[in-house]
């Protein structure tokens, strides 16, 4: 604003008093100057001007005349580059201290940056003791080997760009959803029903007494959720298409390279759904839009990771992207099994649990891109999936998406909705009590409806190529791990 009333002054009034004001106003533009983000100033904003950068050292490398530092602060992969004469070097400016730099952003004679800003002032202000840094200059340190340090792995290259892509990939699976006419709903993070029925629950209590008479601080035990599920169904009552996106808890003594204790779960409900085919395309529309919208925005990010850390796997993407699902049904991916020379730990038959090993080999089958498998026996799903009631087979109406690297991304079902076979279900199973007001929902303006969770860790790690679960998660948690 400042700049625009110098020019604009110097241009109209040459009077004594103009040439005052306009005085004071260079000075002050020179004493203020503009800050900006370094993916700001790289976009080439501010060219010419007098700005500030703040961030953390990438590389110091003093040459005769000058010093060139590389400047990051997390809104871009490439850092921006400094030159300052050599007089403002300090023996503090190392790799990884936090400084703050002003002076001219100019045109990059360089091809490999687009600017680059010419100091006039550097300070130092958080040093970082370069021996005691765990992480050194540019040596490319491992996933495994950063994970050791959850509170500083955010300031490695690697670390930054999942970032980068995770919270891209979070805005775009909102996106999604509200292109296509979806309501987000804050299902809660407490509540007293186990939806999976798998007893993989963390129960809540205060951590000391709250009323000495009271067993509970609710009046019924209290858990961390494990799915959002049936409280997007009461939602699916009256929306029609309802989603959530949320923390999710399972308690699973597992130390797997799939599983964590806390993870995010996409979830979504759709109403008056009468086939699987309405849930398997809204799965792979998002999955699409979502990787699309990755690739398009955090390109770079996305690179880092397919040439240095996951090599090989941008081909196995590009054919998730482009190809269509194939759909086959859990009787012929037991045949499929069943006819293969694979030796697998688990044995394979009808009424299986399909194991990460078997869910592997169907999408190495399918042409390594995901895959729908449907139809799952009906013991083997929870009490609210959609009875098929086929013979002699008896199976749910249930779909999984299974995806290269990682097996099961998606778990979902169409609902059952006629109270007679869920009320049936309910009692043989003995939650007819507990699940009353979910009776409910099947006594007032039921309607044929079905929905799905996406594993949102599972899905980054499809996308990437990562092996590891807990390298696509800012602080992860799970069985036996020491909390930050
Ligand atoms: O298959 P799941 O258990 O399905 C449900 O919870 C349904 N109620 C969802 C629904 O229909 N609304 O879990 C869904 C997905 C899995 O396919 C998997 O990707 C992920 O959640 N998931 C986990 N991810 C990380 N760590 C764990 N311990 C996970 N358990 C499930």
């Amino acid at each position: 604003m400042f700049q625009a009333a110098a020019k604009t002054l110097s241009v109209a009034s040459t009077s004594s008093v103009s040439r005052a004001i306009l005085f004071s106003l260079r000075h002050y533009c020179k004493k203020t100057p503009t800050k900006l983000r370094v993916s700001e100033a790289l976009s080439g904003a501010e060219l010419g001007e007098n700005v500030k950068v703040q961030g953390w050292v990438r590389s110091v490398r003093p040459q005769k005349a000058n010093l060139f530092i590389h400047v990051s602060d997390g809104s871009s992969l490439q850092p921006l580059q400094i030159i300052a004469g050599s007089e403002l070097n300090d023996p503090l400016l190392t790799f990884g201290s936090a400084i703050e730099v002003t002076g001219i952003l100019k045109k990059s004679p360089h091809q490999k940056q687009p600017v680059e800003l010419e100091a006039d002032r550097v300070r130092v202000v958080g040093e970082c003791n370069p021996v005691d840094f765990p992480f050194k200059i540019k040596e490319r340190h491992g996933l495994e080997y950063i994970r050791q340090f959850p509170h500083l792995r955010c300031r490695t290259n690697a670390f930054s760009s999942l970032l980068r892509i995770r919270s891209e990939a979070t805005t775009a699976i909102h996106s999604y959803f509200k292109d296509n006419g979806f309501m987000q709903i804050h299902t809660p993070i407490i509540t007293s029903n186990d939806c999976e029925g798998a007893g993989e629950l963390f129960q809540v209590e205060p951590s000391g007494p709250v009323h000495e008479e009271d067993e509970h601080f609710f009046s019924v035990p209290a858990f961390l959720t494990v799915s959002g599920q049936l409280h997007l169904e009461v939602m699916s009552g009256a929306f029609s298409r309802v989603y959530t996106f949320g923390p999710t808890f399972r308690a699973e003594n597992s130390q797997s390279r799939r599983h964590l204790a806390e993870f995010y779960m996409v979830e979504a409900e759709v109403s008056f759904t009468e086939s699987l085919e309405d849930l398997t395309k809204v799965m792979e529309d998002m999955f699409r839009s979502a990787t699309e919208h990755v690739l398009a925005h955090c390109a770079e990010d996305v690179d880092l990771f397919h040439k240095h850390v996951t090599p090989g796997h941008r081909d196995t993407l590009d054919a998730m992207v482009k190809k269509r699902f194939p759909v086959i049904t859990y009787s012929e991916a037991i045949d499929i099994l069943n006819s293969s020379s694979q030796k697998f730990t688990f044995p394979t038959y009808w009424g299986c649990d399909l194991q990460t090993e078997h869910e592997k080999y169907l999408v190495k089958h399918c042409g390594n891109i995901p895959v729908f498998v449907t139809d799952y026996p009906y013991d083997l799903k929870p009490f609210y999936a959609r009875d098929n009631q086929d013979h002699p087979e008896h199976t749910a109406a249930a779909v999984d998406l299974l995806v290269p690297g990682v097996g099961e991304l998606c778990g979902g079902s169409l609902r059952e909705e006629r109270l007679d076979l869920l009320s049936a279900r309910l009692q043989e199973v003995g939650l007819e009590d507990t699940y009353s007001w979910y009776l409910d929902l099947r006594r007032f303006g039921s309607v044929p409806h079905g929905g799905f969770g996406l594993g949102f860790e599972r899905y980054l790690q499809c996308i990437l190529g990562v092996d590891n679960i807990k390298d696509v998660i800012p602080f992860p948690r799970f069985s036996h791990s020491c909390l930050l």
